[in-house]
């Protein structure tokens, strides 16, 4: 199997109110966590990977680190560039041979987000490659990428309209009130916005920032049309303070693997507890009734 089309793991997940975990890659051990719990609860993996991180672990590495892993997987495997900043960083990764991509041009005034988006869905498409663009701007710090509160801005319904039907796009990022990064007191979504911007799309939505926002409020998204949810935040949080307990007060520990495997440990415990969250445990389309039938 080569790596799954996001597009089609997302209309499975729109379809069955459920939304798919988008578990964003720092280094092996997250990418190991993200298919192996994915295997566990017959669940997709979206594997994200930010230009920062291709940076940091290598563009070929990366692609065939997550090839290794999805070779092993019987459950779709996707590899999707999260938050493209260029039309030449997107060409980059297609072709190094990533099956789905963010183009992020919601800094640029909403007809040359479009017109940019376009012309990713327009390399894209006919190569079998999914495309998520971004409208409004999601704020806080993702990676490299940081988006001041001040300039963060919701998405507006009559433009989500415009952008997916101008676009073509697989997957929107709409930004509803969530941020990257932490939050400072309880993330405020707003639901309204999220269930017209749904009723006139009826494309799978993605939720940014999922880290730090209350499960009720994450479950109540995907009744409104969340297909996916991109967490990162979480993950490194509970992956380095298991590192620091482990090293804390022992100086004679030098092999990686004892304060690596047990980050990848209690990682696992999160994205599986998160997994659940979301629904996409054992989806009949892709769980053990699906490889029986
Ligand atoms: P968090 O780091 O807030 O979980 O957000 C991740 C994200 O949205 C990546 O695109």
């Amino acid at each position: 199997m080569e790596f799954a089309s996001m597009a089609t793991v997302l209309r499975d997940a729109l379809a069955n109110h459920y939304a798919v975990g988008h578990v964003n890659i720092n280094n092996l051990e997250f990418l190991q966590v993200a298919v192996e719990v994915a295997e566990e609860d017959h669940s997709p993996a979206i594997l994200g990977v930010s230009e920062g991180v291709i940076q940091y672990m290598g563009l070929d590495y990366t692609v065939a680190m997550a090839r290794a892993a999805k070779n092993q997987a019987r459950v779709p495997v996707v590899l999707h560039l999260d938050h493209g900043s260029s039309f030449a960083w997107v060409a980059r990764v297609v072709r190094a041979g990533f099956s789905s991509v963010m183009i992020d041009a919601s800094r640029y005034p909403l007809d040359e987000n479009i017109a940019l988006t376009r012309q990713v869905v327009e390399l894209c498409h006919p190569l079998g490659i999914d495309v998520e663009g971004e409208l409004g701007r999601i704020g806080g710090t993702d990676d490299d990428l940081l988006v001041d509160a001040r300039v963060a801005a919701l998405a507006r319904p009559d433009e989500a309209e415009r952008f997916v039907r101008d676009t073509g796009v697989d997957a929107l990022a709409a930004a509803i009130g969530s941020a990257h990064g932490h939050y400072h007191g309880r993330p405020q979504l707003d639901f309204v916005r999220l269930a017209e911007i749904h009723r006139v799309t009826s494309t799978p939505l993605v939720l940014h920032g999922g880290s730090g926002i209350l499960d009720e409020d994450i479950a109540r998204a995907i009744s409104l049309g969340v297909a996916k949810v991109n967490i990162n935040t979480e993950n490194q949080e509970v992956f380095t303070s298991t590192v620091r307990q482990v090293l804390l007060g022992h100086d004679a520990l030098y092999d990686p693997r004892k304060y690596l495997g047990p980050a990848k440990e209690a990682m696992k415990g999160a994205v599986r507890m998160k997994f659940r969250l979301f629904g996409a445990v054992n989806p009949a389309s892709w769980g053990p009734a699906a490889a029986a039938g």
